[in-house]
């Protein structure tokens, strides 16, 4: 039995940089849409009695859909196990029911995927009470000590989270760093809009790394990169796990950002630290 790793189409290099980690294989795909948008996927490989790994981020919608199909495709095949791996795992956000009549969108996919695949594995959930939702096997995996690797050299002085509840994360990173950590406090009033209570920060003259699990509109670092200016900050920096950077705003955070860098478990041209090694491990 050997191990063969099948990517997503949002995950292609992540699932090569998986590969080459692990000496696994990569499995081939036909993949394709029809006039009217629907996913066609087929499985060209043969996967029958193997260990296969399948990595899809799950962002946007039609990636989602992709991985239920290739999850299908996969199990009717009879592989000895299959495990899932969703770097970025979208709807995670909506983890509970905050007001009267939504819906816990967190469980519904992992109902989805649960239903094809024997483990699960993602990185750097929002919440990581999402794994409960799963019956199969589940875990999770952080990149936060790769790009603390990968900022090192960059002479931060500090690590700040644009809230409370993201406070671990940047004390772990500081932690690896060497440096201080710290967080404002967060008011989000819509999706698009947050509001950051000032707070004394005592940034004069530093450099900041903003370091949140998730950059989608921008809204929360562009705010938190004003206020360290405002504060005297000299340089400061944004990282995130998972760049979404929703329309314009990657071109937006960078007028406010000396420099920004995420990890590739959503490619985009600012995925500079691979989390590979990381899965790797949990393979
Ligand atoms: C929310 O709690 C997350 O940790 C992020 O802070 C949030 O998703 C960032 O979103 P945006 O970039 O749209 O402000």
């Amino acid at each position: 039995m050997s191990m063969i790793i099948l990517g997503g189409s949002k995950s292609q290099g992540l699932a090569s940089r998986l590969a080459a980690e692990t000496g696994a294989s990569l499995g081939e795909l036909e993949r394709r849409r029809f006039p009217d948008t629907e996913a066609y996927v087929r499985l060209k490989s043969d996967v029958a009695g193997e260990r296969v790994v399948i990595v899809a981020t799950t962002h946007p919608d039609q990636a989602l859909v992709e991985l239920l199909l290739l999850g299908d495709a996969v199990r009717r095949q009879r592989p000895e196990s299959i495990t899932t791996i969703v770097p970025y795992y979208a709807y995670g956000r909506q983890d509970r029911v905050f007001l009267a009549g939504e819906t816990v969108s967190a469980e519904v996919v992992a109902r989805l995927i649960q239903g094809f695949t024997d483990e699960f594995v993602t990185v750097d959930p929002h919440k990581e009470h999402i794994l409960s939702f799963f019956k199969c096997k589940a875990g999770s995996v952080t990149a936060v000590p790769t790009i603390a690797e990968h900022v090192k050299a960059k002479h931060v002085d500090l690590v700040l989270a644009p809230d409370k509840g993201a406070l671990e994360r940047a004390q772990s990173c500081a932690a690896i760093m060497g440096v201080d950590a710290d967080h404002l406090d967060k008011v989000r009033l819509d999706a698009h809009t947050v509001e950051l209570r000032p707070k004394n920060l005592s940034v004069r003259d530093k450099n900041v790394l903003i370091l949140d699990d998730i950059i989608s509109t921008g809204g929360t670092v562009m705010k938190a990169a004003a206020e360290l200016k405002k504060q005297g900050a000299q340089k400061v920096m944004a990282a995130c796990t998972h760049g979404l950077f929703a329309a314009e705003a990657l071109a937006h955070i960078r007028t406010v950002c000396d420099d920004v860098i995420a990890t590739d478990t959503v490619e985009s041209s600012v995925s500079v630290v691979s989390v590979a090694k990381s899965i790797a491990k949990a393979l």
